[in-house]
């Protein structure tokens, strides 16, 4: 595996700002080299600033959208006007900016049965990926303070599949239905990128960015993408509890 690359930013707004121009960057290299972009888009809260950043970068640079395909890290089962649905955050601070889109967004369909989304979904990604090598060009994820991304929970079955490119995940502590990516995915993806900010997640952040093994209890530590690379991106208060010379490396990498 690629030894993580871990940038920290001093602020929110200089957190969001980077990893905006970041994804862009990935996906204007993607269009430059192979004609066209497959990202996948993660849920949750952090992302949002970066989301609406990007879509002004988009417009801005004129970046191509119909040669950019959008899939989703993970999607709760509600439709898409609930307030917890991550195809309607995306929606609300990225697609929305962009006037007149284009992109070509392939949501998990959160208004049906879990069995029948994710049995959609995996044969539509089955029929998307070989346009684009069988791999993402970028896989946005977060991280939650038990160690999940995407919905990959700790301890849950999902962690162990090797065929399905998507499948749903009961995930017990919140009685809820999800439908994600499956790890083979995300450790396939030509680039991935973890997004953290807050004090919240400054324990998470250690434990894995300084985990040697991959642990079941610990699903962020399973995301290993080989030969693509792996890149960390947090803000101060996140990163506050990095080893120092993990903080070190960092800061020479942001110089
Ligand atoms: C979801 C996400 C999930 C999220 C983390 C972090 O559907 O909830 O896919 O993996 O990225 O839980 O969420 P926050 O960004 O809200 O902290």
């Amino acid at each position: 595996m690629n030894i993580p690359h871990i940038s920290i930013f001093p602020t929110l707004q200089a957190f969001e700002v980077a990893a905006a121009n970041w994804i862009a960057g990935k996906m204007t290299a993607a269009i430059e080299t192979r004609g066209e972009c497959l990202m996948a888009l993660c849920g949750g809260n952090t992302p949002r600033g970066a989301y609406r950043r990007l879509a002004e970068l988009i417009v801005g640079r004129s970046i191509d959208q119909n040669r950019v395909h959008i899939i989703f890290s993970d999607e709760r089962m509600v439709p898409p006007d609930n307030p917890e649905s991550n195809y309607g955050m995306i929606r609300q601070e990225f697609i929305s900016h962009i006037p007149d889109s284009s992109l070509h967004v392939h949501r998990i369909s959160g208004e049906v049965r879990p069995d029948l989304a994710a049995t959609g979904y995996d044969h539509e990604l089955q029929a998307l990926f070989p346009q684009f090598g069988g791999r993402c060009d970028l896989v946005l994820l977060g991280v939650g303070e038990d160690g999940h991304t995407a919905s990959l929970f700790p301890g849950t079955e999902i962690l162990l599949e090797r065929a399905k490119l998507a499948s749903e995940v009961f995930v017990p502590h919140l009685d809820r239905w999800r439908v994600t990516l499956t790890l083979p995915v995300i450790n396939n993806a030509r680039a991935v990128l973890f997004l953290a900010t807050g004090k919240k997640k400054a324990g998470i952040v250690s434990e894995v960015c300084s985990n040697a093994a991959p642990r079941t209890d610990l699903p962020a530590s399973l995301v290993r993408p080989h030969p693509g690379t792996l890149t960390w991106m947090l803000d101060a208060e996140a990163a506050s509890k990095l080893a120092s010379e993990k903080s070190s490396q960092a800061g020479r990498a942001m110089q």
